[in-house]
């Protein structure tokens, strides 16, 4: 794994952005196949994009799924895909054929079971398995990662289906998520983690200590892609120490 740190969450955000051009640029004759995670990290992310890179021509080029979804319906604020839009969609030019929102509103099992079918049918596949050009994975405070918890790590190991219905643990709220076989066919996994709240996991993660290893973050490990870690100095403040 790479690790890149930069000083504040708006370089951390220019860092893994750069890097993602490096991405569309290296192909520059296809569409791109972008799996993008909910949470409160990426609004920094998309808003960087919005902002900077709003007429960059290359989004047209970008299909965008999601790595995971509550299942809720799309206005309510717990929408992934209503935080990606209100920060990204609505202010930069995708091709609206390009969105694939997964339907929180939708049945669970029904649901993970048609976002699957659409993503074999719409990327291109390598061993049986499709193969996101780019997939960026935010790091819970507890080590989960897409809607994949510790409680649930056996389960994680052992899914075959690359989206499946999951529960966040508190709250008992109903999520469709990508799974470990999808996750790790990818080209490119980017973690994107910042802020004080996140540098337990971090230097637990940096540090590979025995902690690590019952989190679902440490779980994700590309067969034959890169994983990168995007860090600001106040995610790494803890690792940095030494312990
Ligand atoms: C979600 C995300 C989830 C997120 C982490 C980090 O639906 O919540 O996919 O995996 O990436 O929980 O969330 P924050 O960015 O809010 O810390």
């Amino acid at each position: 794994m790479r690790i890149v740190i930069s000083d504040h969450v708006a370089d951390t955000c220019l860092a893994l952005t750069e890097a993602m051009f490096r991405i569309l640029n290296a192909n520059p004759e296809r569409d791109i196949y972008l799996a993008v995670s909910g949470g409160s990290t990426p609004a920094s992310l998309f808003d960087l994009w919005a902002s900077r890179f709003e007429h960059e021509t290359d989004w047209k080029r970008i299909q965008i799924f999601w790595v995971d979804e509550r299942c809720v319906p799309p206005s309510d604020k717990e929408s992934n895909f209503r935080m990606t839009f209100q920060h990204l969609l609505k202010k930069v030019p995708f091709r609206e054929k390009h969105i694939h929102r997964i339907h929180g509103e939708a049945m669970p099992e029904e649901e993970a079971a048609r976002y699957e079918h659409l993503v074999k049918k719409r990327l291109p596949v390598e061993n049986g398995v499709p193969v996101f050009d780019l997939i960026l994975l935010g790091i819970g405070s507890d080590g989960h990662t897409a809607s994949l918890f510790p409680d649930a790590m056996a389960e994680a190991l052992s899914d075959r289906a690359l989206y499946k219905v999951a529960e966040k643990p508190e709250s008992k709220q109903k999520r469709i998520t990508m799974t470990l076989p999808l996750i790790n066919a990818a080209q490119n996994v980017f973690f994107l983690a910042t802020g004080i709240e996140k540098a337990p996991v971090i230097s637990d993660l940096y540090h590979q200590t025995p902690a690590f290893y019952k989190y679902p973050v440490s779980l994700i490990n590309p067969d034959h892609g890169q994983l990168t870690c995007f860090l600001d100095r106040a995610a790494f403040s803890i690792a940095s120490q030494g312990k």
